[in-house]
């Protein structure tokens, strides 16, 4: 298993993507630990991009449970249809959001987030983890980062 991350120097963010994609999948592939996956994802992705804070919030029965992240300590538990988070589990859908501030019922876990990203990652039909992705940057996710991060909980997805 490699254990550094190659990706070119001056890449543009789907260059990016393109070049660590492959990677974490190589680094999650035949390690059968979901925590120990979710731990090196959070890694591999804040040393790529250098995220606020990104990390996974497991489903737990009628909970959101905080699980691996990268970044300051966070609220641990969120209920379903509650903020991005518990929206994205509920409409088991992508919540794109350029501020949050405007994000009816935003949970605030920390006041320098700004945007956000929230990916749903299905076992089967259902939502059994969210990805959270937090700026302290507005409107600083766009549909490049939708589309690689769903295709990355796409290859998570395959493991649970
Ligand atoms: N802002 C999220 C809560 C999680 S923290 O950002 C890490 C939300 O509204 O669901």
């Amino acid at each position: 298993m490699a254990e550094t991350l190659f990706i070119p120097e001056a890449a543009t963010k789907a260059e990016k993507y393109n070049a660590s994609l492959p990677q974490i999948e190589a680094l999650i592939s035949g390690e059968p630990d979901l925590y120990a996956n979710l731990s090196n994802i959070a890694a591999a992705l804040k040393e790529v991009f250098g995220f606020f804070w990104v990390g996974f919030y497991l489903v737990k029965g009628d909970q959101l449970v905080l699980g691996p992240f990268q970044g300051p300590i966070a609220c641990t538990r969120i209920n379903f249809g509650k903020g991005v988070c518990g929206t994205a589990w509920k409409e088991k859908q992508t919540q794109l959001v350029p501020d949050v501030e405007a994000f009816p019922g935003h949970i605030a876990c920390s006041s320098a987030s700004k945007s956000e990203i929230v990916v749903p990652v299905f076992k089967g039909e259902e939502v059994a983890m969210v990805l959270d992705v937090d700026s302290d940057q507005l409107n600083d996710f766009d549909q490049i980062d939708q589309e690689y991060l769903e295709k990355l909980m796409g290859i998570l997805s395959k493991t649970l």
